[in-house]
């Protein structure tokens, strides 16, 4: 039975007087059986978004999740004189023909918690010729740093100054391409390089490029716009300059990330997922890992089917840059290797601090070691990095309820299927945060089972 706030909207905390960052009440011990449906993925829609910015006329961008990133990056869009009307059915209308200068309280007061502002910048130099961005947001599974970001915007011509409450940029006399070498393949750094290389003067030439499905998605909505970007096998991408985009139409790339998150809560809880909307490709070396921790899958033309295969089979398994194993993956897996029959062991390479949140899972009775250094492995794709961090995992530990706080986005997600699979019922407090990342998330939660109650 879902009770959710009793005088309140069934939708979503935060209307109305409800709570803006309820808590989940949940009862545990039954596997999560059903249908979801994953729309386009955080992690590019946002960023198309912004590129809209560079466009001269209107962009429409479709299949959008109604999630509270996509609204930060609205607002700010907004704050700067941009239109964008919503069919209600994530079809965005972005209009940038009325863009305009922002003032700095106001891109503060609509920045948020997220990391998205800081991509503003070369879109805004180009059609400005300055940029204030407020100090970043983010989830806390490091310290995020953006000093590749701001390397890049020099090299473009870009003076930038750090100013108390954020960074001030300027470029009066125009952008032009520059050659930039990134030390690690940064998702965000070479957004950053592509947002600005498009419309700099010249050729822009990005050695140690990321290139996740994402930045080949937002590449696709760039070249839609009229840019000129080729890229090579060895992570070297080439942009040539040109001096005026247009509005983009454009489908973002599903949600590999919220599709990997359900095919986790289903091999936890023993049960069996539909994702509609998931993709094989982009999930390879996903289904690779789940099918050797014991999962089975259905590739189907609309989706996936994910389940449990049989025993839980522990796994070694190390993050890495695409077109290895997801960073963002590993919180959600490591609730199903719990109760795997055996000893697992996950190495963090990307972020320094994404496995604190396995401390509240040994409350609820796994039993997980972290180690402050990773583990040496001769095949990395990057350079090792001091930062690293590994989990020893083993089971199987029968979970049970807690308290719990959610930490950060995908750690918050884990703890709700780790109170899904746990006996008897848990408290899982600051949800808000989890749906930053997961659209319709109480629905979805119920439309495969799941017995809990949103409350204050
Ligand atoms: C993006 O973050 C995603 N977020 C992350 O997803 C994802 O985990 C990450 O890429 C890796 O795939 C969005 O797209 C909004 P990075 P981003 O720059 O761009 C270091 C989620 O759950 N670094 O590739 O911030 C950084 O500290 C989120 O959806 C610098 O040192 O990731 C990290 O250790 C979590 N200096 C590593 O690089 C910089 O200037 C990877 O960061 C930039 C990054």
């Amino acid at each position: 039975m879902n009770t959710l706030l009793s005088d309140a909207s069934a939708s979503r905390p935060g209307g109305d007087g409800e709570p803006t960052n309820p808590t989940l009440v949940i009862r545990g011990g039954r596997p999560l059986q059903g249908r979801v449906e994953v729309k386009g993925a955080k992690n590019l829609a946002t960023k198309a978004m912004v590129a809209a910015l560079l466009g001269e006329t209107v962009s429409v961008l479709r299949d959008v999740p109604d999630i509270s990133d996509v609204q930060v990056v609205r607002s700010l869009l907004e704050v700067h004189g941009v239109t964008v009307d919503d069919d209600g059915e994530g079809v965005l209308r972005l209009d940038p023909s009325g863009a305009v200068s922002a003032h700095m309280e106001e891109i503060d007061a609509h920045a948020g918690a997220s990391r998205i502002p800081i991509l503003f910048c070369g879109p805004l130099l180009h059609l400005l010729g300055q940029a204030f961005i407020p100090d970043l947001g983010g989830c806390r599974i490091g310290d995020r740093p953006i000093d590749f970001h701001l390397d890049a915007l020099r090299a473009f011509g870009a003076t930038v100054d750090k100013l108390p409450s954020g960074i001030r940029l300027s470029a009066p006399n125009g952008l032009h391409g520059a050659d930039i070498t990134l030390p690690y393949p940064s998702v965000g750094a070479t957004e950053q390089v592509l947002l600005t290389a498009v419309r700099a003067k010249g050729t822009t030439e990005l050695r140690g490029a990321a290139i996740e499905p994402e930045i080949m998605d937002l590449i696709a909505v760039l070249q839609k716009m009229g840019a000129i970007i080729s890229y090579e096998p060895n992570r070297v991408i080439f942009i040539e300059g040109v001096d005026s985009l247009r509005g983009y139409d454009h489908r973002c790339i599903f949600d590999r990330n919220e599709a990997a998150s359900w095919a986790c809560a289903a091999l936890a809880t023993d049960g069996d997922i539909f994702v509609g909307g998931a993709k094989q490709p982009e999930m390879l070396t996903f289904l690779n890992v789940f099918r050797k921790a014991g999962g089975d899958f259905d590739i189907a033309e609309d989706g996936i089917r994910f389940r449990r295969g049989g025993a839980l089979r522990p796994v070694m398994v190390e993050t890495d840059v695409h077109p290895g194993f997801m960073t963002d993956w590993q919180q959600p897996l490591i609730v199903a290797l719990t109760q795997a029959e055996g000893v697992s062991t996950v190495h963090e390479t990307v972020y320094e601090n994404r496995l604190g949140f396995t401390q509240a899972l040994n409350k609820m009775g796994a039993d997980i070691v972290v180690h402050s250094e990773g583990l040496a492995s001769p095949d990395r794709r990057v350079p090792r990095r001091a930062l690293e961090q590994a989990a020893v995992i083993t089971g199987p530990t029968p979970l049970h309820g807690a308290d719990v706080v959610v930490p950060d986005l995908r750690g918050g997600y884990s703890y709700v299927i780790a109170a899904l699979a746990a006996e008897g019922t848990s408290h899982v407090r600051g949800v808000e945060i989890i749906r930053r990342g997961y659209e319709k998330f109480f629905d979805k939660l119920i439309a495969v089972g799941a017995d809990f109650d949103v409350v204050a």
